[in-house]
């Protein structure tokens, strides 16, 4: 089925969900106030296509039919009214996302969803008139190699917005779980869980960084070890989460590690590597 589907925001999480949408026949609107942020967007699909047709995952005419589905809009004001999906991708700061999916509302999708991945559904949601239509849709990054996705369902979701969800999943190729709207969801609640146990076993000196990631790929299957992936994912979002969101995540997030003392202020900003290695030498 072909949709009009909507995504603000084209940065990372953006530009990736607009691929898998317009790579499944969806007609794709990316908002992006941004001007340079826009064309950058639209040059990495393009690179992302050709790449895909140099792979032999598609063809030439698949990845032109592709690129073609894929509308750059500079606002909301700009899009056409009632898509059937709007999907937020913006920054993820609460007031932003609230101005961002008043507006979005106001354009009647069917199925209105946000990215976030730490605010709560039901704080996002103040506001909008059909509440009922809204819920948290939580892509991974990258959004064409990772199979889950996370359907948030808010307190005043309703429950044919969340079977529609579920479908949406479907048809985009992804495998979705649903969780109810509590914080950290189930996602970032184990995996920063993991992530911040982790790393006190490295301030107790349980074991070296290396050998505690080795512990649970080898162990436990893991295809990385959980210092491994908070460098990759949670200093840079997780540990940016609204400090409401982070008291809440589970009683270990309460007994909050000293990662200071291995990660200097602003390090979580850097390439992946950065608390482990860190770690190590602490
Ligand atoms: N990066 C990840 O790994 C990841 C994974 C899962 C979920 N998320 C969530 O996805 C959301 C987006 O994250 P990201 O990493 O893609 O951020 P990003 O900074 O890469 O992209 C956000 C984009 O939104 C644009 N923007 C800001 N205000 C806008 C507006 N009013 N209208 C249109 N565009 C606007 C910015 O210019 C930017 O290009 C956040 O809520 C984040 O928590 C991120």
């Amino acid at each position: 089925m072909s949709e009009r589907f909507v995504v603000v925001g084209a940065g990372t999480m953006g530009l990736g969900i607009a691929y898998v949408a317009a790579g499944s026949g969806h007609a794709v609107e990316l908002v992006e106030v941004d001007p340079g942020r826009g064309a950058t967007a639209l040059n990495r699909l393009a690179d992302l296509w050709e790449r895909a047709v140099q792979r032999g995952k598609l063809s030439a005419d698949e990845a032109a039919a592709n690129r073609l589905r894929v509308t750059l809009r500079p606002t909301l004001a700009d899009v056409v009214p009632a898509p059937e999906v709007i999907v937020e991708a913006v920054p993820e700061r609460l007031d932003l996302k609230r101005a961002v999916l008043r507006e979005a509302a106001a354009l009647g999708p069917a199925l209105l969803g946000s990215n976030t991945s730490s605010i709560a559904i039901g704080e996002l949601a103040a506001g909008l008139d059909a509440p009922e239509r809204f819920l948290g849709l939580h892509f991974f990054n990258p959004v064409w190699a990772m199979a889950l996705l996370e359907i948030v369902v808010g307190p005043a979701t309703a429950e044919e917005t969340t079977a529609a969800a579920v479908a949406l999943a479907g048809r985009l190729g992804k495998d979705p779980v649903v969780v109810r709207d509590m914080p950290g969801f189930a996602t970032s609640r184990l995996g920063v869980t993991l992530g911040l146990e982790a790393i006190r076993m490295v301030a107790d000196e349980v074991a070296s960084p290396a050998d505690i990631d080795k512990a649970m790929v080898l162990g436990y299957r893991h295809p990385i070890g959980p210092l491994e992936l908070t460098d990759l994912v949670a200093w840079t979002c997780g540990w940016t989460s609204p400090a409401p969101s982070r008291p809440r995540t589970g009683p270990a997030s309460r007994r909050r590690p000293c990662w200071r003392r291995w990660c200097p202020p602003g390090a979580w900003a850097r390439s992946p590597g950065t608390a482990s290695t860190a770690g190590a030498a602490g």
